[in-house]
């Protein structure tokens, strides 16, 4: 049994994120997408709202569930019993910032390898801060996140400008 983590701070998730989760369970028998909870990131959404959010997203794939950890990336992994984190690479700008982040936890724990997977190209732009930032002036958002998010978005920031 092959376990796989996909960590990230899923502010929230896109279609591009969820279009990597499918391709990771084609590989994986398990794949545990990791919501990180002591991010250096101010979130949008809170905890509880971005677990809801994935977990809606992710309810149609087999074998895929939503877990949240603090600390060390690579310690998550070992208690989970994990083989491989899961990282999405859109475009070479990715790049540094990703090899950086799988040196370093190849470094911390030689029994892990990171995967990295390419998303669609339909996907390749996309980000969830551009997300935010469309939302947050009005844009329509639908082409990016599921339906429901989308929804959350505009609540969240009509809450803002009261
Ligand atoms: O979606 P993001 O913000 O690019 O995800 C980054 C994340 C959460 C995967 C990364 O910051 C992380 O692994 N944080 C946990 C702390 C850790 O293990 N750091 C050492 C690895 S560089």
């Amino acid at each position: 049994m092959k376990t796989a983590l996909y960590p990230g701070s899923f502010d929230p998730i896109t279609f591009g994120h969820i279009d990597v989760i499918r391709r990771s369970a084609d590989i994986f028998d398990r794949v545990i997408v990791t919501l990180a909870v002591n991010s250096d990131k101010q979130p949008l959404f809170s905890l509880e709202e971005r677990i809801a959010q994935i977990s809606e997203a992710i309810k149609d794939i087999e074998q895929v569930e939503v877990k949240t950890f603090g600390g060390l990336l690579v310690r998550f992994a070992e208690e989970q019993k994990a083989v491989a984190i899961i990282r999405g690479v859109r475009a070479v700008s990715d790049f540094d910032y990703e090899f950086q982040m799988a040196l370093t936890n190849r470094k911390l724990s030689g029994d892990i390898v990171t995967v990295f997977l390419a998303p669609h190209e339909r996907y390749s732009y996309l980000n969830s801060k551009i997300v935010r930032e469309v939302a947050r002036l009005g844009g329509n958002v639908e082409c990016f996140v599921p339906e429901f998010i989308a929804r959350a978005l505009s609540r969240k920031f009509e809450m803002e400008e009261r």
